[in-house]
């Protein structure tokens, strides 16, 4: 078989373990792999590099992706679904291995309804794909936040300021959370629920009043005040719809230093967050997926994507990735609340 393989949307540490784990076991059964360049772009521009076993070895700790990625949108671009068919057969593929967020699932599902070979791999540092317990750079994400916030400890120790930490998390709170019960954050601000900038501030002002002088607010980027909309650093449109968030930890820094005349710094972490090596859990599970990736593409099973459930890695239709967003499990946000303050 002649298998393609692209990564769409947004970079992720494990997507390099991913591809090797598709290649290695490919080339082990006798198949050759196809490296489509810059997701569904490498399809509209015939941007292709065949993936050898020199080619995949010493990835494994790499960040990033090989193959490039972009927020290409086919559906968007004239004849742009015609063309990524024409392409694929002219490549002569057997099958796709798509590998990407809800925007390039999203397209996959669409053009497996329209008649492509397609097999998908849940991809995001957010963890909020639904269908699968865990997508690979959301461990990574958050041992950086973890290590942040152990940094940051030490100089608001120092000068007993408060530290506002913002951290990705476009609609759901996974990586503020786990990060912050991680790192011990004494107030966590997700996406799932509006932010009381009163109790936040009341909060910080009892635990003062406990005699401690420092303290620790991790904000997810899609965080919003009660009263407002979120805050945003352009509102452009990329072709999936998105806009780009980034503000919420300033706005929110200088509410917090008004109202409780506590001095207040704040921290970015952005896209240091998605970049460097990824965590070894992230490397297995990238590796597991790709593997599964490879067999339900042997047994034909398309418009399936690879999951984990539990401890296995299964399948599921693609779709239910994209049906509905895998917002925060609460009962781990009650968890987090038992330590505000
Ligand atoms: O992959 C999701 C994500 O990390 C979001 O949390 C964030 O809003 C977005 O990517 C930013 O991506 P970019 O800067 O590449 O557009």
């Amino acid at each position: 078989m002649k298998i393609g393989i692209l990564t769409g949307g947004g970079d992720c540490p494990g997507l390099n373990s991913v591809i090797r784990g598709v290649v290695r076991k490919a080339i082990s059964c006798g198949d050759s792999v196809l490296g489509v360049r810059y997701g569904w772009k490498g399809l509209l521009e015939k941007n292709y590099t065949s993936l050898d076993l020199r080619l995949v070895s010493g990835i494994l700790h790499k960040g990033g992706t090989i193959l490039g990625t972009s927020r290409t949108n086919p559906y968007k671009k004239e004849n742009g679904p015609e063309l990524v068919k024409k392409s694929f057969a002219e490549c002569g593929l057997d099958a796709l291995v798509a590998i990407g967020g809800e925007d390039t699932l999203g397209v996959a599902a669409k053009l497996f309804k329209e008649g492509l070979n397609i097999v998908g791999v849940p991809k995001t540092i957010d963890n909020d794909l639904g269908a699968t317990d865990f997508t690979f750079g959301f461990d990574t994400a958050v041992n950086i936040v973890t290590e942040s916030i152990d940094r940051l400890h030490t100089t608001a120790e120092s000068h007993n300021r408060i530290m506002v930490v913002e951290v990705m998390g476009r609609h759901a709170g996974w990586i503020a959370t786990y990060g912050g019960i991680a790192g011990g954050a004494d107030y966590i601000l997700i996406p799932e629920i509006p932010i009381n900038t009163e109790e936040v501030c009341e909060s910080i002002r009892m635990r003062h009043a406990k005699g401690k002088d420092f303290s620790i607010i991790v904000v997810a980027e899609g965080a919003a005040f009660k009263e407002t909309d979120l805050i945003l650093q352009e509102k452009k449109l990329d072709s999936f719809g998105h806009v780009r968030l980034g503000g919420i930890g300033h706005a929110l820094g200088e509410i917090i230093e008004e109202k409780t005349g506590f001095e207040t710094r704040v921290t970015v972490l952005g896209h240091i967050q998605r970049g460097g090596v990824p965590s070894a859990f992230d490397r297995v599970l990238g590796t597991r997926f790709g593997v599964k990736a490879y067999e339900l593409v042997k047994n034909g099973k398309f418009g399936k994507m690879v999951s984990l459930k539990g401890n296995k890695i299964v399948d599921v239709p693609i779709e239910e990735a994209t049906k509905q967003l895998k917002t925060l499990d609460l009962e781990i946000y009650e968890i987090a609340k038992i330590f505000f303050g």
